[in-house]
């Protein structure tokens, strides 16, 4: 698929005040930092798209874009990040939770992990829940430049071991990197088959 259109729409503080559900919606969402606003700026082809930073929380509401005129795309806040007050934590996670619950044109949740780390009880969680409300999802490794291939492949395995004590079936998998520019092609043409395949009026 071809980035023809990005625009910034708005900011929301619940999934409620978005945009009319009526075209489908894909949203990233991860631990803080992982790298969810650096990958949507990638995919579009826009340094500043999506404000990114350093420090972690810089997502603090649902962010949406409108992409090629016929889909929206999502930056959502992190979760579990430590250092933010618990009490915003609290909210950070509703909003997230509410968000995937139920918007109504989700089509699905990019949930994105930092591949230089052992599997998180947080990110398990999250997506034990995910199954649970049977909200689709797909796990997207992040930041693959900063280790090399074997120890990434070690995480991985490492990961769909963890993942296969409660998932009888592996959700789909993709391996990026924002900095060089990996998973662009694939990320996108699944949204595209997605996409094709959406429809909203049931
Ligand atoms: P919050 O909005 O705080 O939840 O963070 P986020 O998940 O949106 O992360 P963000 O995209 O702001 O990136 C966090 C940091 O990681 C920034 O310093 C990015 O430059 C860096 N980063 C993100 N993706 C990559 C990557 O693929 N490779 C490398 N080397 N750094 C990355
Ligand atoms: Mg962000």
């Amino acid at each position: 698929m071809e980035i023809k259109s990005a625009e910034f729409i708005a900011s929301y503080t619940t999934y409620s005040d978005c945009p009319e559900p009526v075209i489908p919606e894909y949203a990233f969402v991860g631990r803080s930092n992982v790298g969810k606003s650096s990958l949507i700026n990638m995919l579009m082809d826009r340094k500043k798209l999506a404000k990114t930073s350093q420090s972690p929380g810089k997502t603090q509401l649902i962010n949406s874009f409108f992409i090629n005129k016929k889909w929206y795309l999502v930056d959502l806040p992190g979760y579990g990040y430590a250092k933010v007050a618990k009490s915003i934590r609290k909210d950070f996670n509703k909003l997230i939770k509410d968000y995937a619950e139920f918007r109504k044109n989700l089509m699905c949740l990019f949930v994105l992990l930092d591949s230089r780390h052992a599997p998180q009880q947080n990110d398990l969680e999250f997506m034990r829940w995910l199954g649970e409300k049977q909200i689709p999802f797909v796990m997207i490794f992040t930041k693959t430049d900063k280790l090399s291939s074997s120890a990434f492949n070690k995480n991985l395995m490492h990961y769909k071991k963890e993942m296969l004590k409660s998932w009888e079936v592996l959700p789909e998998l993709f391996v990026t990197s924002s900095e060089q520019k990996i998973g662009r092609t694939e990320i996108l043409s699944f949204i595209s088959k997605v996409n094709e395949s959406a429809d909203l009026k049931n």
